[in-house]
């Protein structure tokens, strides 16, 4: 079918941003350098932590985008790889929407056209 659409999701917009956020600070993934590249030094993992099982895991994604039709798409995209390659490794891992969005986008600094939308918490399965 025709997309008459005049807004399109794809072109490559690359309008998603992927944060790891950890007790000292929060890291902003730079997709063509492959690198993690420092953005504050502040501990945000506490406005993601609405469950109790999330205080325990060792490692928090966070995923932002821009406020347009795309952002979601890749995010479910990235998400998906991250389980796939968790589970590869052995390690649980659950993506989660119960976080205080507006307070990430605050203490992030994020421009007004973007926001937080999940939080990927990977870990250990419980038990072991
Ligand atoms: C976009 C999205 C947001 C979600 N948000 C939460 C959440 O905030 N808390 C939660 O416990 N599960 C949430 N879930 C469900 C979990 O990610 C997961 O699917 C569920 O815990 C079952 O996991 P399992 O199949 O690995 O047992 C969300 C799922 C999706 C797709």
């Amino acid at each position: 079918m025709r997309n008459r659409s005049n807004s399109r999701p794809s072109r490559n917009l690359q309008n998603m941003a992927l944060y790891v956020l950890t007790p000292t600070g929060c890291w902003q993934y730079d997709g063509p350098a492959h690198c993690l590249r420092k953005v504050n030094d502040k501990n945000l993992i506490p406005l993601c932590e609405r469950q109790d099982f999330v205080k325990n895991a060792p490692l928090h994604l966070l995923y932002v985008i821009k406020n347009d039709r795309g952002g979601q798409n890749h995010v479910g995209s990235a998400y998906q790889n991250v389980y796939l390659y968790a589970t590869s490794r052995g390690l649980s891992t659950v993506i989660r929407a119960m976080i205080d969005i507006p307070s990430l986008n605050r203490e992030l600094g994020l421009p007004a056209d973007y926001t937080a939308v999940t939080h990927q918490c990977v870990g250990w399965p419980k038990g072991e």
